[in-house]
């Protein structure tokens, strides 16, 4: 999807910035042009760029767990609840 029509930059194009440490708007008009034109995408761009930031960091907060579930004596506070 297109986000800045004046400069042709798409949200792809701002999730590549980002993944690469873009993580100001500043940087991301000085490597894109984003917002250097009208500014009407400047306020849709700041909320992807925050939102893009959150993902990536809960993707970094994330922990494996061998087979993909989490063994019921993680939940040490239930196990206290019920006795
Ligand atoms: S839409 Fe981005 S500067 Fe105009």
């Amino acid at each position: 999807m297109y986000v800045c029509v004046c400069n042709g930059v798409t949200d792809k194009d701002i999730q590549r910035e980002v993944d690469a440490g873009c993580d100001t708007l500043s940087d991301l008009t000085m490597n894109t042009g984003l917002g250097a034109n009208c500014g009407s995408c400047v306020t849709l761009a700041e909320t992807l760029i925050e939102g893009m930031r959150m993902k990536a960091a809960k993707r970094d907060l994330d922990v494996p767990v061998l087979g993909g579930e989490v063994p019921m004596h993680f939940f040490a506070h239930d196990q206290h609840a019920a006795a």
